[in-house]
């Protein structure tokens, strides 16, 4: 089964349309990921559909204005975390490292982690090798101290608290001409080089790897077919219903 996860990032604007786009998507292959204010709800909405924040704090409990703890998270029903989208990085100065300290904190919330990394148009340009270099980094940094600790013990074969979503900085959000997304054989490449990287770098780690970027009803059946690419996560067109039915029929 490939995986539909869905970054609903700043929509909808009401509890009345999450709800609503949460039974539209409420299937055992879907992990939802609404506003946080949303949370609650959605988990009591959907049956089938994980859910997971689109955001969390590195620390549990204190004077930290305005932030939300990983516990309080999991104590909602929620079961995943999304780390280190290229948003949070651009608009809220996430680093690599505050990236890892999330994913650390995450894990032992007992929450499982999509990573998002993904090279920006600067590095794509000067060719694969760049990309990959960029990538790697964005691994190795992220993912630090996390090999061989209490947070993921090595082992070898599928694990299920962390999977990575290569997202193509500018691939995303698309729609229009300028944002094109990636090819399925570029990010099936890509895919292969993630897993390669952890698997012989990392002890063994084998996460899926989603792609992300500009994924829509039209392209959604190319991008899940490659073996490397364990599913998607849409942006987008994952809070239009007309486009989220067709997305279901494509990719079913
Ligand atoms: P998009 O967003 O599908 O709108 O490009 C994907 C993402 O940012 O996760």
């Amino acid at each position: 089964m490939k995986i539909l996860a869905f970054n609903w990032k700043l929509n909808p604007l009401t509890e009345r349309e999450a709800l609503s786009l949460s039974s539209l998507s409420d299937r055992k292959d879907v992990i939802l990921f609404p506003p946080a204010v949303f949370l609650n709800a959605v988990v009591r909405r959907t049956k089938r559909a994980e859910v997971g924040v689109q955001n969390l704090f590195w620390e549990t409990e204190g004077a930290f204005t305005g932030e939300t703890s990983p516990v309080m998270i999991k104590s909602l029903g929620v079961r995943w975390a999304l780390v280190g989208h290229s948003e949070r990085r651009k608009y809220f100065e996430e680093t690599d490292e505050t990236v890892n300290k999330k994913i650390k904190a995450a894990f032992a919330a007992g929450l499982n982690v999509i990573l998002c990394v993904g090279e920006p148009m600067s590095a794509r340009k000067k060719g694969i090798h760049a990309a990959r270099a960029f990538v790697r980094k964005q691994l190795v940094r992220g993912l630090s101290g996390i090999r061989n600790s209490k947070f993921l013990p090595a082992q070898a074969g599928k694990i299920r608290n962390l999977a990575v979503a290569y997202e193509p900085i500018w691939a995303i959000s698309g729609g229009a001409v300028h944002h094109p997304s990636d090819t399925p054989k570029d990010s099936a490449e890509m895919a292969k080089f993630i897993k390669e990287t952890l698997f012989s770098g990392f002890h063994s780690l084998n996460p899926e790897v989603l792609y992300g970027g500009s994924v829509d009803s039209k392209n959604v059946a190319d991008f899940l077919k490659p073996r490397e690419v364990d599913g998607v996560l849409i942006g987008g067109a994952s809070v239009k219903k007309e486009e989220l039915k067709k997305i279901f029929k494509r990719a079913n």
